[in-house]
């Protein structure tokens, strides 16, 4: 362990392995084994997530997912548009208990509460995340609002017991589960009888045929960029919602809306697509000056001791996620906002 593990939570050799887990699963004779990410999914996501995290601050925002943007409406506006309409379609009522699964830094959950005025447990595996959740909600002041738990979303009722919340959502995070079944049902676990479930989920669409060899090569890339087991369709999805019990009350790929300015527009680094000018900054970032700049810095950053050995390498995936990210949207063979909210039967 490096010594900034022991201080906030980051493994160095999980960060370091990252990338060369990736080789090995790609290597000749074993090429593309999912099975193997599948498996160890907690090393692979934790490894990513420990070196991905600032990078994703830095570049991005204290909510780490996509939105939809409208015309002129700021970034850090549309982030959390995305979050008020998700609360709001689920319904949530003034001190209900809410579980957000895989919670990030807990940018959406600080939002959530305030919006809502709810009590948000925030649930997430990696405890560098979960250092910089409570800092950032406790220098909110929500700190008695929302608060935070080390833990895998595959073991939600053993770690809360069953029937436990009103409302569980989950924001772009059940994409690393090894099975959608899997968490959907510990998520149906820990509900209430009655209890509301909303999910904005990452899908491959109906549109995506894996005997396409570039179509398999996108999803891969997604995989690979993103810390996450294998991409999966959206079909996929609704099935294991249905399977697990819950009832559908509402679905809609938010990302086939005709929206003027697509989701991925930060993405693409055209800075002249910023919305506002304080935007500008944000889409230079991930223009090909903003990312040489910043990949030098931590380069020299990690060199000199200041970042985790692996960060870089890391911050490489970055980059191959954010170009198939950009290729999956403009071909509409990928969605990050598949939005589903269902209940769990009253019996
Ligand atoms: C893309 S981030 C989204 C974070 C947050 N929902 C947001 O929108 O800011 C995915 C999150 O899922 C968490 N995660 C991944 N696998 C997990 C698991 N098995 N158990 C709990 N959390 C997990 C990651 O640590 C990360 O915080």
């Amino acid at each position: 362990m490096s010594p900034t593990a022991q201080q906030d939570g980051r493994v160095g050799d999980r960060i370091e392995n990252y990338t060369g887990f990736w080789q090995k699963d790609m290597n000749k004779e074993k090429k593309n084994d999912t099975d193997n990410r599948v498996e160890n999914y907690t090393e692979v996501i934790n490894g990513y997530y420990d070196g991905a995290t600032e990078l994703y601050e830095y570049g991005w925002a204290q909510s780490f997912h996509f939105s939809r943007f409208y015309k002129g409406e700021s970034f850090a506006a549309s982030l959390a548009r995305h979050e008020h309409y998700l609360a709001s379609q689920m319904v949530l009522r003034p001190g209900m208990r809410v579980l957000d699964v895989g919670c990030g830094v807990g940018g959406p959950a600080r939002e959530i509460a305030r919006f809502a005025d709810v009590e948000i447990v925030g649930l997430n595996n990696n405890d560098f995340q979960i250092g910089r959740a409570r800092k950032y909600t406790k220098k909110a002041g929500l700190e008695d609002q929302v608060t935070f738990a080390k833990g895998d979303f595959m073991k939600l009722s053993e770690q809360f017991g069953e029937n436990s919340f009103d409302a569980v959502y989950a924001i772009e995070a059940t994409v690393h589960a090894p099975t959608w079944e899997g968490v959907y049902g510990e998520i149906l676990k820990v509900l209430k009888p009655g209890g509301v479930f909303g999910v904005y989920e990452w899908c491959m669409t109906d549109r995506w045929d894996p005997s396409i060899p570039e179509h398999k090569a996108l999803a891969h890339e997604i995989e690979f960029g993103n810390g996450i087991p294998e991409m999966r369709p959206l079909a996929k999805a609704r099935e294991a919602l249905k399977t697990v019990g819950f009832q559908i009350e509402h679905e809609e790929d938010l990302a086939e809306r005709p929206d003027v300015v697509p989701w991925y527009y930060p993405l693409e680094g055209d800075i002249w697509k910023a919305q506002t000018v304080w935007d500008y900054f944000t889409v230079w970032r991930m223009s090909w000056s903003g990312k040489l700049a910043t990949h030098n810095a931590m380069k020299l950053m990690e060199v000199v001791g200041m970042l985790p050995k692996g960060t870089w390498d890391v911050g490489e995936a970055l980059k191959v996620a954010g170009d198939a990210l950009v290729r999956g949207g403009q071909t509409k063979l990928f969605t990050p906002m598949y939005l589903v909210v269902c209940r769990k039967p009253q019996n």
